[in-house]
């Protein structure tokens, strides 16, 4: 298999956990670049749910070599607990998964600041796993990464450095308590010890890797509207979600890479804070909410829904260079007698055929739509596009034109036998 990257095209949660558990099985590797435990990627096998926040969803395969890269910020205590879960549920880790010792460290800290700055009327909506912050310290040069924190001198004149600057942050501004040195030393120090036999130079592994003719696999994690650059700044995360992070969050070339496929969910949802301009109103949000089981595979959030937008898709596109997509949850749709696709935004007097980056035309912009007949009918057992209803390959076929992109799957439920190509 070519060396293939994989990103939610909307706001996350389009199913891409789904789609890297059916491509993994033809990658010898499975990479995580960017994000941390804020993600949660759901693989249905037979009457087992797996929902995985930082170990690539490519372990769930016996042989998969699984990657944290050096662009992923990793919470030790998530890592430790997600690997146990893992464990007994009787999937074996053993010398499967990697970490970068490049990767940063999530300390509680982070946590806290996430929390507090989320307590403010002006949220984002976080997920309030420390995951802003963490890659704050990493730009300003304070972050701790792993490579650090086995090493007993550096571990402890970056915690010292940091306890320095952030306390009184804690106790002046938030007027809550800081951090002992001597607590956090203690706890991480019995995290370092416990997660050294992943740790490793990933980036010289996965490079002899692929020199080897071996096919790696990049897991994104999030979605494209979720990018700190390319996303609906700045109810963004805060790292890049997009195709260009794999690069950078895995110290991979671009030009090892060959393909990158985009997750596209038949609708949109989105959790947290932000605009969304094809949000439904209260009672389809009920409906589609309830028969997609849009909520948070993380924080059980209720998610956001609303009709498909093409802006927002075509926008992912373009700044991932996507080569195919993958079109998830249609079976959703299935009950409403009238679809939605939304073409265009008009915003004081202008439209927008391309997607504006102004918060405020973003939040107070009109949808325009094109209305397409629905199909009324079950597709959830659908094996085959050529049986698929004509109403629903009429919907495809106008995403698709929409996009200029070929669809490569479809997927009609979250088991892996729910997925056929568009042929
Ligand atoms: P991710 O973060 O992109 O991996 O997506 P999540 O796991 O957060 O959310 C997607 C949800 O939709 C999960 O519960 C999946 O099991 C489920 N899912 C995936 N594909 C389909 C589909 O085609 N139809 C339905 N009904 N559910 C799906
Ligand atoms: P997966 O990989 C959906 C959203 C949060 C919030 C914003 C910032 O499962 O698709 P953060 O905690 O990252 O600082 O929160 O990003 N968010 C996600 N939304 N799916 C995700 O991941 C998300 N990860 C973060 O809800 O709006
Ligand atoms: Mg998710």
């Amino acid at each position: 298999m070519p060396n293939t990257v994989i990103v939610g095209a909307q706001w996350g949660d389009e199913g891409k956990g789904k789609v890297i558990d059916i491509y993994a099985k033809k990658a010898d590797i499975v990479v995580r670049y960017q994000g941390g435990n804020n993600a949660g990627h759901t693989v249905v096998i037979g009457k087992d749910s797996f929902v995985l926040h930082l170990i690539p969803s490519g372990i769930l395969h016996r042989g998969k070599v699984c990657v944290i890269g050096n662009g992923v910020v990793v919470d030790p205590k998530a890592l430790l607990e997600e690997i146990a879960t893992l464990e007994s549920k009787g999937i074996k880790i053993g010398k499967r998964l990697l970490v970068s010792r490049d990767a940063h460290v999530i300390f509680p800290y982070h946590r806290k600041l996430d929390e507090l700055r989320e307590a403010k009327k002006k949220k984002i909506g976080t997920t309030k796993k420390g995951i802003g912050p963490c890659y704050a310290d990493k730009v300003a040069r304070l972050g701790i990464r792993f490579v650090d924190l086995l090493n007993e001198k550096v571990f402890k004149d970056k915690l010292n450095e940091n306890l320095e600057e952030k306390n009184p942050v804690f106790s002046r501004i938030y007027n809550v308590k800081g951090y002992s040195f001597d607590e956090l030393y203690e706890e991480y120090s019995g995290y370092a010890g416990r997660i050294k036999k992943y740790i490793c130079d990933t980036t010289v592994f996965l490079n002899e890797s692929i020199s080897k003719r071996k096919s790696v696999l990049f897991e994104g994690a999030q979605g494209t509207l979720l990018d700190v650059d390319h996303g609906t700044y700045p109810f963004v995360t805060s790292s890049n979600s997009t195709s260009g992070g794999a690069s950078t969050g895995t110290g991979v070339g671009p030009n090892k890479i060959d393909k990158v496929i985009g997750v596209v969910k038949a609708y949109t949802t989105r959790v947290g804070e932000g605009p969304f301009p094809t949000e439904f109103s209260d009672d389809l949000m009920e409906r589609i909410r309830t028969k997609g089981k849009e909520f948070g595979a993380t924080t059980g959030r209720p998610r956001r829904c609303g009709w498909f937008d093409s802006i927002v898709v075509k926008h992912s596109v373009m700044v991932n260079g996507i080569d195919e997509i993958v079109v998830t949850k249609l079976d959703v749709l299935d009950d409403l007698d009238r679809l939605k696709i939304c073409t265009a935004y008009k915003y004081d007097g202008c439209v927008y055929k391309d997607f504006p980056s102004d918060i405020e035309v973003l939040s107070n912009c009109e949808p325009v739509y094109e209305e397409l007949p629905g199909w009324n009918r079950d597709t959830t057992g659908i094996t085959s596009y050529s049986r698929l209803p004509k109403s629903a390959k009429n919907y495809l076929k106008r995403i698709q034109k929409l996009l200029s992109v070929k669809i490569a799957l479809i997927s009609v439920g979250s088991e892996r036998k729910q997925t056929f190509s568009n042929e």
